[in-house]
Parts: structure tokens; C-alpha cells; sequence
């Protein structure tokens, strides 16, 4: 009779023991799978993040009054993901030290436009939208300026950044 009160004893110990260690197995499991989709769910990678300015080219290949297409590279992080999209620029040098940078895409439907040097001016191709060298509606379906960057000059590079719709004209 007294030896059987140990053995229950000694199988109760163990089977608590099992069931620990099932536990802490569940726990882990559930830390492993639970913790990446919290940091997941609640803190989601920045959408977008764009470096802020990139060096187009150099100062000295800009002709006053002279537009040139100017192609640059840019690093644009998605996600966890980083990704180099290649992008251009209208870029003017005005009289003095001012220089304009134009987005690439005609601000009626995004076609790409050129410089026409014979007429002065910027053609869009696709319905005939133009504009003068600042960038100006001078006719056409476009309903506003081109869109300019934000410039600036560093050691002799031209360095461009956002590119910006300019203000709606007032009525
Ligand atoms: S897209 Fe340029 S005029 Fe229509």
C-alpha cells in the first residue's frame, strides 16, 4: 500500500512536465509567427522614400537660354525594396545665375515633349501644346506650366530635386 502513492506521484510529475514543455513549444510558435506579423501589420515600411537630390550634369554643358535634356538616375525605396528609375530633365540656364529645370511629360496628357530650337519654344507632339522657355503655356490644350524641379548648383553640377507643379495662375 505504500509504495503504490509514490508511482502516481512520480507519473503526475511527469505528465505536468510534458504538458509544460507543449506549452512552451505553443509559445514559441506563436512568438515565432506572431512578432513578424505584428511588426508587419503596425509598422509598415515608409511607402516611398526618394533620395532628394540627384546630380543631373554639369553646369558647364549649359548654353544660356539653351534648353538640353538632361538624363539622370534616381533611387527611389519602395517597401523594403530599392529601386533606380531612370528619369530626365528640360534644364535652362537663364541670363544671370537662375536655372530651370522642366519634368519631362506635357502637363495635358504626358506626352514627352521636345525643344524646337528653330521656333524657340517647347512642342508637345501629341496635340500641339506649347510653351515658351520658362516653361509658360504659349497654346494648346495644356492646362498649366510645366512642372519644375527644385535646382541647385554644387561644384559646377547641376543637382535636381522634387519636381513641383508650379501655382495655377490666378483668374
Ligand atoms: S499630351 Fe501634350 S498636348 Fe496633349
Amino acid at each position: 500500500m505504500q509504495t503504490a502513492q509514490p508511482r502516481q506521484t512520480s507519473g503526475a510529475t511527469r505528465r505536468s512536465f510534458h504538458i509544460g514543455v507543449l506549452y512552451a513549444l505553443w509559445g514559441v510558435i506563436a512568438g515565432a509567427l506572431g512578432v513578424p506579423a505584428f511588426v508587419y501589420l503596425f509598422f509598415p515600411p515608409k511607402a516611398q522614400k526618394q533620395n532628394e537630390w540627384v546630380e543631373a550634369g554639369d553646369l558647364g554643358k549649359l548654353v544660356s537660354e539653351q534648353p538640353v535634356e538632361m538624363v539622370f538616375r534616381r533611387n527611389r525605396e519602395d517597401g523594403w525594396k530599392i529601386i533606380s528609375e531612370k528619369s530626365t530633365a528640360w534644364v535652362v540656364r537663364k541670363d544671370g545665375d537662375g536655372i530651370l529645370a522642366f519634368g519631362p511629360q506635357c502637363t495635358h496628357l504626358g506626352c514627352a515633349y521636345h525643344w524646337d530650337e528653330a521656333k524657340n519654344e517647347f512642342v508637345c507632339p501629341c496635340h500641339n501644346s506649347i510653351f515658351d522657355v520658362e516653361g509658360r503655356v504659349l497654346s494648346g490644350p495644356a492646362p498649366r506650366p510645366l512642372d519644375r524641379y527644385d535646382v541647385k548648383v554644387e561644384g559646377g553640377k547641376v543637382l535636381l530635386g522634387r519636381l513641383r507643379r508650379p501655382p495655377e495662375p490666378a483668374l
